[in-house]
C-alpha cells in the first residue's frame, strides 16, 4: 500500500440538484482531458455532496478513474424511527463510497460529541464506507496552546478503538475551526506541525506501517493560491476544500497543485 494524495470537496449546504450535477459534470470533463494519474500517481478526488445530490453525482463520477462521491454525514443507528436521518446503508445503496464524520460544523452547530461520532464511524465501516474523519481546534484552544491536546482527544475517542484492519479505511482531515470559511489559512508550518503530530499518534497506536500509509488532509480556507505551499509538506497529503470546491475551474486548479 502507498499513501494516497486526496483532494476532497465539501459542498456543505450549497447548490441545487441541477447546479450540483452541472458542477460534477464540468469537473469530470476537465478530468477526462487531464486524468488524475497524469497529475500525480495514487491520487484521488472525492466529492462530498448533500444527500439529495448523491445518486446523481455517483453516476457522473462512475466513469472517471479515482473520482468518488460521498455523503457529508450519516446517522449512528442502522435503521428505525429516526425521522429525517439518513443511514450508512442508505448511503452505500447509492453506490457512494465515502462519508465525512465529525466535521466541526456538526460538532459545534449540532452538538455532536466524540462518543456519538465513534458510533457513526462504526456504522459507516460496517457498511463498507470509507470515512474521512475531521478534527481540529477552535481559536481559543489554539491561543491557549491546547490545540495538540484537543486534536489528540478527538482522534483518541473517535478512532482509536478501531483495529488495524478497520483503520485502513480511515482518512483524517485536520481542519482548524479558526481557518474554516474565514479566509485565514493555517500557515504551511502550522499545518505540517499538526499533521506530523497526528501521524505520530497513529504510529504510537498502530505502528509505522499504518502511520506511513494514512492520508492526512488539511482543510480551512484552502484555495488555488495556497494549496501548493500546503500540499508540498511531507505530512500534508491533500485537502478538504469547502468554498473553493463550488467552482469547478478553481477546484481543478487545486487538484493540479501537487
Ligand atoms: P472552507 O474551505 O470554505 O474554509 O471550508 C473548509 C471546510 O470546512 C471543509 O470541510
Amino acid at each position: 500500500m502507498t499513501r494516497k494524495s486526496v483532494v476532497a470537496g465539501n459542498w456543505k449546504m450549497n447548490l441545487t440538484l441541477k447546479e450540483g450535477v452541472d458542477l460534477s459534470t464540468n469537473l469530470c470533463q476537465m478530468l477526462s482531458k487531464k486524468p488524475l494519474k497524469s497529475i500525480k500517481k495514487d491520487m484521488e478526488v472525492i466529492l462530498f455532496t448533500p444527500f439529495i445530490h448523491l445518486p446523481e453525482v455517483v453516476k457522473i463520477v462512475k466513469g472517471v478513474e479515482n473520482v468518488f462521491a460521498g455523503a457529508q454525514n450519516c446517522y449512528s443507528k442502522p435503521s428505525g424511527a429516526y425521522t429525517g436521518e439518513v443511514s450508512a446503508s442508505m448511503i452505500r445503496s447509492t453506490e457512494a463510497t465515502h462519508v465525512l464524520i465529525g466535521h466541526s460544523e456538526r460538532r459545534s452547530l449540532f452538538s455532536e460529541k466524540d462518543e456519538f461520532l465513534a458510533e457513526k464511524v462504526s456504522t459507516a465501516l460496517d457498511n463498507d464506507l470509507k470515512v474521512v474523519f475531521c478534527c481540529g481546534e477552535n481559536l481559543n484552544e489554539r491561543e491557549n496552546g491546547n490545540h495538540f491536546e484537543v486534536v489528540n482527544k478527538q482522534i483518541y475517542n473517535g478512532l482509536f478503538w478501531l483495529d488495524e484492519e478497520q483503520f485502513h479505511n480511515i482518512i483524517i482531515a485536520y481542519e482548524p475551526v479558526w481557518a474554516i470559511g474565514t479566509g485565514k489559512t493555517a500557515s504551511p508550518e502550522q499545518a505540517q506541525e499538526m499533521h506530523k503530530y497526528i501521524r505520530g499518534l497513529i504510529e504510537k497506536k498502530y505502528g509505522e506501517n499504518v502511520s506511513d500509509n494514512i492520508s492526512i488532509l488539511y482543510g480551512g480556507s484552502c484555495n488555488s493560491k495556497n494549496a501548493e505551499e500546503l500540499f508540498e509538506n511531507n505530512d500534508v497529503d491533500g485537502g478538504l476544500i469547502g468554498g473553493a470546491s463550488l467552482k469547478p475551474a478553481e477546484f481543478f486548479k487545486i487538484i493540479q497543485s501537487f
